[in-house]
């Protein structure tokens, strides 16, 4: 089975880097469709973004042979047609969530009925990570440690020097 994981990674976290190695043990192929959400002004260009993943996963313990990382610039749901992806995957942080996600999945579920989206509920320990959280906190040059791959300190830092 093939499937998407999509999001905005502006920046990628460890929490959504935790969602890929659990995902990715899930799937034949799990392909990282990196978006714009035209609602978000972003730091990161999405080349950017897409680099940060690649180096991110490149500096962790990840079996990369099964993850291909990728741009998209349109309706999720035709590119996930058009990679002939079976599967959407999106993390639940917290009952917040919810509400959203709920919308997109049956909004996708309503424009292709073949392509089912899946939830796996993040860590514990990633519960309250976002990416506005660590930005912030590079921002005011806080303690980045626990929250990003070293790669992406060293550009976030870069970004707001
Ligand atoms: N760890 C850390 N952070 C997490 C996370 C995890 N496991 N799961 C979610 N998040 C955070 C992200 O960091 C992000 O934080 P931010 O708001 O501070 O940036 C937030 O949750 C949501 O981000 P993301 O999962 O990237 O969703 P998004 O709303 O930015 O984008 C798209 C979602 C790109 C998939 C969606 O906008 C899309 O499909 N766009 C294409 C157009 C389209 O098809 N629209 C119709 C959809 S029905």
């Amino acid at each position: 089975m093939r499937a998407i994981y999509p999001g905005s990674f502006d920046p990628i976290t460890n929490g959504h880097i935790d969602i890929i190695i659990r995902a990715s043990k899930l799937f034949d192929e799990l392909r990282i469709a990196v978006g714009g959400n035209i609602l978000k002004n972003s730091v990161f260009s999405i080349d950017e973004r897409v680099e940060l993943i690649e180096a991110s996963l490149r500096s962790q313990d990840v079996d990369i042979s099964k993850i291909i990382v990728e741009k998209f610039d349109s309706l999720l749901i035709d590119y996930a047609k058009k990679v002939n992806a079976d599967v959407i995957i999106r993390g639940l942080r917290a009952v917040s969530d919810y509400e959203y996600e709920l919308q997109m999945a049956l909004a996708n579920k309503e424009m292709n009925e073949n392509i089912e989206t899946i939830f796996l509920v993040s860590s514990g320990k990633y519960s309250y990570l976002s990416s506005s959280l660590v930005k912030e906190i590079a921002y005011f040059e806080g303690d980045l440690d626990n929250f990003v791959p070293d790669v992406v300190k060293k550009n976030l830092r870069n970004k707001f020097q």
